[in-house]
């Protein structure tokens, strides 16, 4: 039987992450995801699932180091490839980034490629020459540091940590889906990383939050909400923010995310309105998709999130990529490890011979 969209079809084991989405469950490697945000970080979230494929006995602090020394490293390389992104849109810099790793890099060196990338990469556009890193901070304070070229403020460091830890995974979403067969092949864990990156990019996976604050853009103010949904929903179109293939109820690290974002107080922007606008988007997509369970997904109040720590909305997708690519790097490890080639199989329906044009 063929399942478009495979939904409902395992197509691998996991010691990783447990996602269930209809009764609310995020297990990274048993931890749930208050635990993660409180007690482990991003550097902490990636020791776990790291842990077994990428060392042993890992702890944020090995991996706080580790990346730190990564990132020293991708700096003293930029010049091979910044040059050839100028004048390029970010999600191609990114992809020449990525394409420029070594096919032998290490987990480390992957991961560490995109905050030193992404900040270059601004800062190109803007004029301005890259700011090394400093190893001894965690890639949250010193991704925005190297952006900004100033100290952050602990509480955007603080609010950015926490989306990085929230999406660090999430399953076999397409991306890591992608990711997981291109391992499968015994390619390289640069391979494999690229291409988790390239199946992000699309709207329908990791390229939703910059269109959500074009959405909050263009309904503009209070008052033009309900008939700026109705317009929208009567046209067939998708609301960005909203819905997910296995999140059919509430999507925990959605509240996680809202959670910080009022944490950050005046800075946390238009979170007011954008709230409104979410209780008026949930209510109409009940009423014009009826028996659908349609939520709030993660990317809504990403796009506040980092829009609220100072990122231009096409640096999303990228910082997006960031966060997950050492989700992407644990899952092709575990998949390099334990994992069969993957090669499913195609129902033809095509002509025959002799109905060929
Ligand atoms: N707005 C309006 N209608 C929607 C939305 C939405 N956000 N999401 C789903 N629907 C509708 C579909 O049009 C469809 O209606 P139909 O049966 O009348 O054609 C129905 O609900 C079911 O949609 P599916 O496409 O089957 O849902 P699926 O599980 O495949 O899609 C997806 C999930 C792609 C995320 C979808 O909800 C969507 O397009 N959302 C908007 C884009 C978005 O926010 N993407 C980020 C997802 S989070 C992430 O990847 C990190």
């Amino acid at each position: 039987m063929m399942t478009p969209g495979l939904e409902g079809v395992v197509a691998a084991e996991t010691v990783l992450i447990h996602v269930d989405g209809g009764a609310g469950i995020w297990w990274l490697r048993g931890h749930d995801l208050a635990d993660i945000i409180a007690r482990h970080g991003y550097e902490g979230a990636t020791a776990l699932l790291w842990e077994g494929f990428a060392g042993d006995r890992l702890s944020r602090a090995a991996i706080l180091a580790r990346f730190g020394a990564a990132r020293e490293a991708a700096f003293a390389v930029l010049p091979r490839w910044l040059g050839a992104a100028q004048g390029r849109p970010l999600v191609e810099g990114v992809r020449i980034c990525l394409a420029a790793l070594a096919e032998d890099s290490p987990p480390d060196a992957i991961a560490a490629a995109l905050p030193v990338g992404i900040a270059a990469l601004l800062r190109a556009r803007r004029g301005e020459p890259p700011v090394a890193p400093d190893p001894t901070l965690a890639t949250a304070a010193d991704f925005l540091r190297m952006l900004a070229g100033t100290p952050a403020p602990p509480t955007l460091a603080a609010a950015l940590d926490t989306y990085l830890a929230t999406v660090i995974d999430n399953g076999l979403a397409a991306s890591t889906f992608a990711a997981r067969v291109i391992a499968s092949t015994r390619a390289s864990l640069a391979a494999a990383v690229l291409g988790g990156y390239c199946a992000l990019t699309g709207p329908l996976h990791g390229g939703a939050p910059g269109p959500v604050l074009d959405m909050l853009d263009a309904i503009g103010a209070p008052d033009r909400i309900a008939a700026w949904l109705e317009r929208a929903l009567g046209g067939g179109e998708r609301l960005m923010g909203f819905g997910h293939r296995i999140w059919r109820g509430r999507d925990p690290r959605a509240d996680a995310l809202q959670a910080a974002l009022r944490r950050l107080g005046p800075a946390a922007g238009r979170i007011a309105f954008a709230e409104e606008v979410e209780r008026r988007a949930l209510a109409a997509l009940r009423r014009s998709k009826p028996g659908r369970t349609i939520e709030t997904n993660v990317e809504f109040y990403t796009a506040l999130l980092l829009e609220a720590v100072g990122l231009p909305r096409d640096a999303f997708t990228p910082v997006f990529a960031l966060a997950r690519s050492a989700g992407w790097l644990a899952h092709a490890l575990e998949q390099q490890k334990t994992g069969r080639l993957i090669r499913p199989a195609a129902a033809y329906i095509g002509p025959r011979p002799d109905q060929a044009a």
